[in-house]
């Protein structure tokens, strides 16, 4: 009979195959309505808007990770920022390729002259650059290379993030609830975190329920 914690990893791992498909479900939805020539009336807009929302979404997502650990004790949630993180890179990647292959049709010199003119294009570019390293130092051996380099650059999320809500607000030209809602929980979720940032006592106030075992102390590494 498996042990206790054979039966813990067995459910980390199917909890893990479940967020996964759930991250990556509204990109095949988005992928299966253009299939189908279901994007409404201006296809683009509709893709680039679906893959927008969803960087922000799961860039909030993973940035509820740390409060709600701290929140509930439970580190188990530590496994599941990476993919959430990942996730947001995937779409923002989505994101940026409707913009240039659809929209501008790789035509650099428009590009350019729309994001240095745009301001709203300016901070979702800059928004997007910021999370290259984050997605490019997500490995182990990135962390473990790293060392506290690593959680310092981490911290470029919050800056990300902060550029993506702005540049949400930025292009809703009219109605703006929604934009202000994101903004909204990102700063609900960046005000959480400042009792740690201030005291360092508070900081460890969730202890690990369980030992960390090696590659665990690697997601052990405290990040944003
Ligand atoms: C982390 C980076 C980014 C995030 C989080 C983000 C997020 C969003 C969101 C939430 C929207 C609004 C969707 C809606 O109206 O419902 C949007 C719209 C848009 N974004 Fe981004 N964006 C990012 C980067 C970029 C970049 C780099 C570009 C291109 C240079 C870009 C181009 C656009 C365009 C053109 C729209 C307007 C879509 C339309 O209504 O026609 N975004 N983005």
């Amino acid at each position: 009979m498996p042990g206790a914690r054979a039966v813990e990893d067995r459910v980390i791992l199917w909890l893990k195959a479940a967020v996964f498909l759930v991250a990556l479900s509204p990109g095949l939805w988005l992928f299966w309505l253009g299939w189908r020539d279901e994007l409404g009336a201006n296809p683009v807009e509709a893709l680039s808007r679906g893959t927008g929302e969803w960087t922000l979404r799961l860039l909030l997502a993973t940035l509820a990770v740390s409060p709600l650990r701290r929140l509930t004790g439970w580190t188990v949630l530590l496994r599941y920022r990476r993919m959430l993180g990942l996730f947001a890179f995937f779409y923002g990647c989505l994101h940026v390729l409707t913009y240039v292959v659809l929209d501008q049709w790789f035509d650099g010199a428009a590009m350019l002259d729309d994001i240095v003119k745009r301001p709203y294009l300016t901070a979702g570019m800059t928004a997007f650059l910021l999370l290259v390293p984050l997605a490019t130092t997500s490995t182990r051996g990135m962390m473990l290379r790293l060392g506290r380099r690593w959680r310092a650059l981490h911290r470029l999320i919050y800056p990300a993030a902060m550029l993506g809500v702005v540049h949400f607000l930025w292009q809703a030209k009219i109605d703006t609830t929604e934009a202000l809602v994101y903004a909204l929980l990102l700063a609900l979720l960046l005000a959480m975190r400042l009792p740690w940032l201030i005291s360092p006592v508070l900081a460890g106030g969730c202890p690990p329920t369980r030992p960390e075992r090696t590659h665990q102390s690697v997601s052990a590494i405290r990040s944003p």
